[in-house]
């Protein structure tokens, strides 16, 4: 394998920087603290660090919204701090991926002002989606976050926001957004980055027409219509290859793409001239059993490794509950909206704490990335719990009482059981930790025998030495609730997701998701082995 493919088998570590460590004692994590917290990333085993946006931004969004894609929020540090970073981060094998969000920006962005200034017909409004409409919207395009996706200014005119307002759509088919998204990648290239996270990859591309959608569905649904007038239209791959030519002008580059699309679409974006990846969510939905996560994780397999290019997995980020409390509900309980409609004695926390575990070495085996978001390594919780009055997330502002959003899981780490913040800064944290982060704390866990830190770790450091070497897959037969799967090296792992014990396969254990199995598998665990 040549040291162009490190992407192939790298295991990303998300951080959402603004909740990952406060370097400065200001409650808000930043470019310092991640900074100090590279030698726990590098002795934790991950390849890479996928860093949430962290440019100058009024934060609407959690900083998708972006004011400026070549500078660092002063709230976050500087862009000096941030080449340092990532000078240090090479320094310890690790590899640097920034978030681009190419979709919208900001409307503090320079352009959006300056289109808000120039008024009706300018060449400064041709870089958004301004139209003109007398009664209403000019169309009845959603939001994501809820309710029109248009907002009219002062002169009357209306422009497009598939996000929140605060983040005006950028008119793709314009020449100069697409000159300055290509110098803003070589910015960031320039400056050591190793590449991109792609927001919403699918969306840059708009019907000219702007006609009405036949019914309203939600973002997840939407994206899998076809010929939809905004979610993944042919148009949008000319940008992909754009980039693409970018990135081959340098050296072990690479991006991946947020694209919610259908599986029959994906592979396109994994066209040897467009992603080296994309994210699969398939997943963070699959319902907790063997034959839905095999299904699963073949859909996502069969296409990648079909066109040569790597899976990609994720159980959790910065968007969704965290798993080990969504694991910890039942099938028909939606995540989305149990924090508000409860009842709170759904949630089974030590059974989302079992599979949470076993679902790490499910994923962590499996030929691809994966994808680890900030966390997950602690088995930290959602916090579910937030009040109202907290919430930062569009998502909350803009369900009318119906949705909590994503600051459950944005909620600042624990890295010490005492302190203020638990170590987190030297003050409070921007969101509130609960009492029961303690537990969870860094401190408590790393070195200790039996903690998620410790399975995480060892799972990494197992994981470069057995199962990286190809992509080659191969399913066992086994009971119904069993998942198992040999890798080219002839590792195996083998995961119980059924309701009764099963016999411990017989070989050598590398590594078991709980501490001290022997005979058997009990429901909701995992073995990696050498059969035997
Ligand atoms: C992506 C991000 C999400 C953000 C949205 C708009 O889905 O992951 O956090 O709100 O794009 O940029």
């Amino acid at each position: 394998m040549t040291s162009l493919d490190w992407w192939r088998t790298s295991a990303v570590y998300q951080v959402y920087i603004r909740s990952f460590a406060d370097g400065n004692g200001d409650g808000t994590g930043d470019v310092e603290g991640l900074r100090s917290k590279l030698p726990y990333l590098a002795d934790l085993g991950v390849d890479a660090i996928w860093i949430n946006p962290w440019y100058p931004s009024p934060l609407l969004d959690g900083g998708y919204d972006v004011a400026d894609y070549r500078d660092i929020n002063p709230a976050f540090g500087t862009l000096v701090q941030a080449e340092h970073m990532i000078t240090e981060a090479h320094e310890l094998g690790i590899r640097i991926l920034v978030d681009l969000v190419p979709n919208h920006c900001s409307w503090d962005h320079a352009w959006f002002t300056a289109a808000l200034d120039a008024g009706p017909g300018s060449p400064e409004r041709a870089r958004f989606h301004f139209r003109d409409s007398l009664d209403g919207p000019p169309n009845n395009w959603q939001s994501v976050f809820g309710g029109p996706a248009w907002t009219q200014v002062d002169d009357g005119q209306w422009y497009l926001h598939l996000f929140d307002p605060s983040q005006p759509d950028l008119d793709w088919t314009h020449s100069e957004v697409r000159e300055e998204f290509a110098s803003i990648l070589r910015f960031w290239l320039d400056r050591g980055a190793d590449g991109f996270r792609v927001d919403v990859a699918h969306g840059m591309a708009k019907d000219p027409s702007y006609p009405d959608l036949a019914d309203h569905v939600q973002i997840l649904s939407s994206a899998k219509m076809p010929n939809h007038p905004h979610w993944d239209r042919d148009e949008v791959h000319d940008i992909n290859r754009q980039w693409r030519a970018v990135l081959n002008e340098y050296d072990d580059r690479m991006m991946v793409a947020e694209a919610w699309v259908s599986e029959e679409s994906l592979p396109k974006y994994l066209r040897s001239d467009e992603y080296h990846q994309s994210f699969s969510f398939d997943l963070l939905m699959a319902e907790w059993n063997a034959e839905a996560y095999r299904s699963t994780i073949a859909g996502v397999y069969d296409p990648a490794n079909a066109l040569g290019a790597a899976s990609t997995w994720v159980l959790s980020n910065h968007d969704v509950m965290r798993h080990t409390t969504r694991f910890g509900l039942p099938a028909d309980v939606s995540w989305r909206t149990w924090p508000v409609t409860g009842p709170v004695d759904a949630l089974d926390s030590a059974l989302g704490e079992r599979r949470a575990r076993a679902a790490a070495l499910i994923t962590l085996g499996l030929p691809g990335s994966s994808y680890i978001y900030q966390g997950e390594e602690l088995g930290l919780p959602e916090v579910w719990e937030l009040p109202w009055d907290v919430l930062d997330d569009p998502v909350a502002r803009r369900s009318e009482g119906t949705q909590k959003g994503r600051d459950g899981c944005r909620v600042p780490i624990p890295w010490t059981s005492q302190g203020a913040s638990y170590g987190f800064g030297d003050g409070d944290a921007w969101l509130p930790q609960p009492e029961r982060f303690a537990a969870y704390a860094a401190d408590q866990q790393i070195g200790v025998a039996g903690s998620f830190h410790s399975l995480y770790r060892d799972a990494l450091r197992i994981r470069r030495e057995h199962f990286t070497a190809d992509a080659a897959m191969t399913w066992i037969d086994s009971d119904p609730g069993v998942l198992a799967y040999e890798r080219g090296s002839g590792v195996r792992c083998v995961a119980n997701m059924g309701s009764t014990p099963v016999p411990m396969p017989a070989g050598d254990v590398l590594l078991t998701s709980q501490p001290d199995l022997t005979d058997a598998l009990p429901s909701d665990t995992a073995v990696w082995l050498w059969p035997t």
